[in-house]
């Protein structure tokens, strides 16, 4: 677990701090009086007065020794630009306005992954009871290779028993349909591919084993991207070729990150690294050809490619499930076809696509390939 020092003498409180990033961090508070003997790392927040000179002068002599790239937040009143102005120049990476809420501490710290629920526009994914345990299994995991710390693999098999019975029993209609209400984008990715690929591997006929495997793999698969940079991930458009070969190591930053974890399947490993492979040999990391790619790793593929071309994207509409099932036949030799056959029946495109609602936004065009 990473260190997280919060320097606190302002008299703001801590508490939501605690509690909301109480679990993530090694959180320690420290007032600033005790920084001489506190060392820099790679998360501090100053939440103290920036009105004496010699603080100031300290503070800066202080964070001249903070590691590169570490993040430094500094609390301000919202109406003082004087210490807006002060924090920048002693070298915040952020700021944030007091009182300081956790949440919006973590959004600065680790990135968008952990804002999920904070657009109070759409009702948050957990109210739905199913979408809760995966979703919270998805956001820990993303954290946790967001800081190179554990990942907590029983929980991520509890929430995928749980999506498992919920495909089983509600179909992956109402669960695609309850993802889409949510606003956010590797998670939402990752949520619908979960879901199509456990009811791939149900209409299959896999074994609980398998289809369990299935729901593992979708929900860490693109954890790599945990380590891609926002402004990558996020942007709207087309990546050029330096931001693609970037996106594209998140397949090898996620077997990094899932293969020291104790008792982590070489199926999974499996899943996670080579999901982005085709059978012509021209896919990534490792060009791997048909006999080197395993049935799981298929499966995984061709309900990531349908996720992402269902899904909402900043730069273009979310294709119908017909029009989806299209592209996946025009990928040919790449995907193997008797599963892309298959998936047809498991995807149920001849019903699921008016459950799945039509498309709701419609300031966007079709302006580039889908990110998977
Ligand atoms: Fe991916
Ligand atoms: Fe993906």
């Amino acid at each position: 677990m990473h260190r997280l020092t919060v320097f606190n003498d302002a008299g703001g409180g801590v508490d939501a701090i605690q509690r909301d990033l109480g679990h993530i961090f090694e959180l320690r508070i420290v007032p600033l009086s005790l920084l001489q003997d506190t060392a820099p790392g790679q998360f501090q927040v100053f939440d103290v007065n920036l009105s004496d000179g010699a603080r100031v002068d300290e503070i800066k002599k202080w964070l001249k020794h903070r590691p590169s790239g570490s993040k430094v937040v500094f609390a301000i009143d919202k109406t003082s630009r004087a210490e807006r102005i002060q924090a920048y120049a002693l070298g915040a990476t952020d700021i944030v306005h007091r009182p300081v809420g956790g949440r919006a501490l973590l959004k600065l710290l680790l990135g968008d992954f952990n804002s999920l629920s904070l657009d109070t526009s759409v009702p948050p994914l957990r109210f739905f009871p199913a979408t809760g345990p995966v979703l919270s299994a998805m956001e820990n995991a993303f954290s946790s290779a967001c800081l190179g710390a554990p990942i907590d693999l029983d929980s991520v098999h509890a929430a995928g028993d749980v999506l498992v019975q919920c495909i089983e029993s509600q179909g992956l209609g109402s669960w695609i349909g309850n993802v889409r209400r949510h606003h956010s984008r590797t998670y939402q990715h990752s949520l619908i591919v979960t879901g199509v690929a456990v009811a791939f591997g149900q209409n299959l006929g896999f074994s609980a084993q398998d289809r369990e495997n299935l729901a593992f793999a979708g929900i860490l698969h693109d954890i790599g991207k945990a380590r891609i940079p926002l402004s990558i991930l996020e942007k709207p458009g087309s990546l050029d070729a330096d931001e693609m070969a970037i996106m594209r190591k998140h397949a090898e930053y996620g077997f990094d990150a899932l293969a020291p974890v104790p008792g982590i399947s070489k199926d999974i490993l499996d899943m996670v690294v080579h999901h982005h492979e085709y059978l012509d040999g021209s896919g990534y990391p490792h060009g791997l050809k048909a006999d080197e790619i395993s049935d799981l790793v298929r499966i995984i593929t061709i309900s990531d490619i349908f996720s992402a071309l269902i899904e909402r994207r900043s730069y273009r509409r979310p294709m119908s499930g017909e029009d989806a099932y299209q592209k996946l036949l025009e990928l040919g030799s790449k995907l193997d076809t008797e599963l892309v056959r298959e998936f047809q029946f498991a995807a149920g495109l001849t019903v699921a696509s008016p459950e799945w609602g039509p498309p709701i936004y419609s300031e966007i065009v079709n302006r580039s390939e889908p990110r998977l």
